[in-house]
């Protein structure tokens, strides 16, 4: 069979990679066809390539070409990705994609046009790069009632957090190793401010709870106000801080949905979760707790899981395979603040005796070199409303940081 791959960046390339390098196992697993690239659509040029005579920068080149039945798109973004990704389903073939933006965004609409025309969208790397999260998600786990979900969606942040946790290194130094391997997005602002785990959580929650979840009903924070001084008063309490995407179900017309940076103890399952490493921990009423662990980001991982979507596409082309959801509505995902209880980390310039004025008795952390007018301390467990009125009654203090501290 022949397929075509759009965007020839680190995962496009590491698609053909997998591709080439398993072509005789492939015949194997897609019962008897052979998958070869017969075209890379990307504008740029690679000089010395060995497909330089695959290159087209001409859409219309894998849309015309009835020989090409799959095309995995890993050109990222909304636009162009939508407009060809349709084209392309309406055409007959299916489309692969790694592309979580496109997905979260508009997933639905692609979604339907491919239940429209037979086709198959398959998105497996779109989450977890390459942990197989989509496929447990909507078959594996379907038995369940599924309670929460969170996980460490984002490898960049991961990397960056675990840098500074371990090796105390500067956040700028971190995220420009990340870079250099290859991890962050080509913003990396879509990394630190939380909009790439976002995406990922917005893909997660409307395949569990099969409402479309838009990335602007997530309420999302990034990483960037971490510092090494939380990081080493969160390591006095024995925990670390990750970026976590927290989906909660409240009822079947109700969930909750955030991304923010979070103290997770030692203990937790996710707290050993290091560098580009990913985890999504999905939370069954049958099954109990679940944990999916692996490579996140990067090029092979992404690859395999883009590849392992091609194959699926291979071996059902007489069969569509069902993964989806329906429409979302606007007052579908509940404002967090108000409505989920959790303890909180905070650090500030306050003395302890107002502090204690208002939040009673609570645990408070230290660190090396820490000011003497600078208190930081574990909450009692309450929503972020009630938490931001009872900082007001204390007197005179300067909120420095207020991090999440998770029950998972
Ligand atoms: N920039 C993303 C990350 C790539 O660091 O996780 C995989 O989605």
């Amino acid at each position: 069979m022949k397929v075509a791959v759009m965007g020839y960046g680190t995962v496009g390339s590491g698609v053909v990679e997998v591709i080439e390098k398993h072509s005789d196992s492939l015949v194997k697993k897609t019962g008897g066809k052979s998958i070869e690239v017969s075209r890379i659509l990307d504008l740029r040029d690679f000089p010395g390539d060995k497909h330089e005579k695959l290159f087209t920068k001409d859409f219309n080149d894998i849309l015309n070409d009835k020989d090409i039945a799959i095309v995995a798109e890993t050109m990222g973004g909304i636009n162009p990705a939508f407009d060809f990704t349709m084209k392309l389903l309406k055409a007959g073939k299916s489309v692969v994609t790694s592309n979580k933006e496109l997905v979260a965004q508009r997933g639905l609409e692609l979604l339907n046009a491919a239940q429209e025309s037979g086709t198959n969208y398959l998105f497996e790397a779109s989450v977890g790069g390459g942990i197989p999260i989509i496929r447990p998600l909507a078959q594996c786990l379907s038995a369940n009632n599924i309670e929460g979900i969170v996980g460490i969606l984002n490898g960049t942040t991961n990397f960056i957090l675990t840098m500074m946790i371990e090796q105390g290194m500067q956040f700028d130094e971190a995220l420009k190793l990340a870079q250099e391997k290859g991890y962050a997005e080509k913003d990396p602002t879509a990394d630190i401010q939380g909009h790439d785990a976002c995406r990922k959580v917005c893909i997660l929650a409307s395949l569990a709870f099969g409402k479309h979840v838009y990335p602007n009903q997530v309420e999302t924070e990034g990483i960037t106000n971490i510092t090494l001084e939380d990081v080493s008063y969160i390591n006095s309490a024995g925990g670390v801080i990750k970026l976590l995407g927290q989906i909660i179900y409240i009822s079947d017309d109700k969930i909750a949905a955030f991304v923010s940076p979070a103290v997770v103890y030692n203990g937790s399952q996710l707290a050993s979760v290091k560098d580009v490493f990913n985890a999504v921990l999905v939370r069954g009423d049958a099954v109990g707790d679940v944990c999916f662990y692996g490579p996140g980001a990067g090029k092979l991982p992404t690859a395999s899981a883009v590849v392992a979507d091609i194959i699926d596409c291979a071996k059902h082309t007489d069969r569509k395979k069902i993964f989806g959801w329906g429409e979302g509505s606007p007052d579908y995902v509940v404002d967090y603040k108000s409505s989920v209880k959790m303890l909180f980390y905070i650090r500030a310039k306050a003395s302890c005796t107002k502090i204690n004025s208002v939040f009673g008795e609570v645990k408070y952390l230290t660190r090396k070199g820490q000011p003497s007018d600078e208190v930081a301390f574990i909450t009692d467990i309450m929503t972020e409303n009630e938490l931001n009125k009872l900082l007001l009654d204390v007197d005179g203090i300067e909120v420095i940081n207020t991090i999440k501290v998770t029950n998972y």
